[in-house]
């Protein structure tokens, strides 16, 4: 049976870290780390994770800066408001929550907030930055799911690792990090032939794929690390992961739960990266 790896645990300690390292930045320096968070129309789910980011920023001792726009908001305003944003100096990194209204171009939206606010690393400036290794912020579920296989006591370098997904938020940068890492890395997608197989030799395993308990325990090698990006609703409308997880535990060495597992990682990273943008733009280089 897998040890379970607890999400909300690890990212405590990240957030602690965070807060201890604001609280002297405000005493020290007299600096106050702020974050503005962009929300536009009435996504329900937007709101629920737009409201966690206030709430993680309240607990760490940030300002949090929110501006809520319409749904028919258009492009060009969306766009001067990141501009105003790149320019107040009160704001240390900007997240514009996605996705946006369809007539909204996501990608201009993006190229738009300055490299050096850009506290979700989505900039193809910081894209390129983590290709290369030499990178300011890592996105935030990668680089929370790097943390949870950290707190295993795994070490990455030389394991078969697997990564079920592509996307430009998590799959594509997660490869990466494990391979900075020196892990032996796989990508699959909807198109890999032989994705049991391949996931049966995973010594870890992330899973981000959109998909409700797509991976089952028949795919897990003994022992191995799971990581389970997925937000799904089951058949029941319950939430669940990518993973089934009832019958991974039984072969993992350590799963991660949904909810309660990468979830809360990733709204402590972004805190993280919001510090490191304060930290940057002040010229404090520890
Ligand atoms: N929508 C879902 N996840 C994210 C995220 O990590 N950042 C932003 N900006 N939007 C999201």
């Amino acid at each position: 049976m897998a040890q379970i790896i607890n999400g909300k645990e690890v990212s405590a300690s990240v957030k602690r870290e965070v807060a201890e390292e604001a609280a002297k930045l405000r005493e020290e320096k007299g600096l106050k780390v702020g974050l503005a968070v962009v929300i536009v129309g009435n996504n329900q789910a937007s709101r629920v994770y737009v409201n966690n980011k206030k709430k993680a920023c309240e607990e760490v001792g940030f300002q949090s800066f929110e501006y809520a726009l319409d749904e028919n908001t258009t492009q060009e305003q969306l766009l001067d408001l990141v501009n105003v944003l790149n320019r107040d100096d009160r704001v240390n990194g900007i997240l514009v929550q996605l996705p946006l209204p369809s007539h909204i171009d996501e990608k201009a939206v993006i190229n738009a907030i300055s490299p050096e606010k850009d506290v979700d690393a989505f900039h193809p400036t910081n894209v390129g930055h983590i290709m290369i290794g030499d990178h300011s912020f890592l996105p935030c579920t990668p680089a929370g799911v790097m943390r949870l296989i950290e707190s295993t006591g795994t070490d990455i370098s030389g394991k078969q690792c697997v990564v079920v997904g592509r996307s430009n938020i998590v799959g594509k940068p997660q490869a990466m990090l494990l391979l900075q890492q020196n892990g032996t890395v796989t990508i699959c997608h909807s198109k890999t032939k032989n994705l049991k197989e391949i996931c049966l030799g995973a010594d870890i395993l992330v899973v981000a794929v959109g998909r409700a308990k797509f991976i089952t325990g028949d795919m897990v090698k003994e022992g191995a690390v799971v990581i389970d990006v997925g937000m799904d609703r089951d058949e029941n409308g319950k939430l669940c992961g990518d993973v089934y997880f009832e019958s991974a535990e039984k072969r993992a060495g350590y799963i991660t739960p949904v909810p309660g597992g990468v979830g809360p990682m990733t709204i402590s990273m972004l805190m993280k990266n919001t510090l490191t943008a304060a930290k940057q733009q002040a010229g404090i280089t520890d």
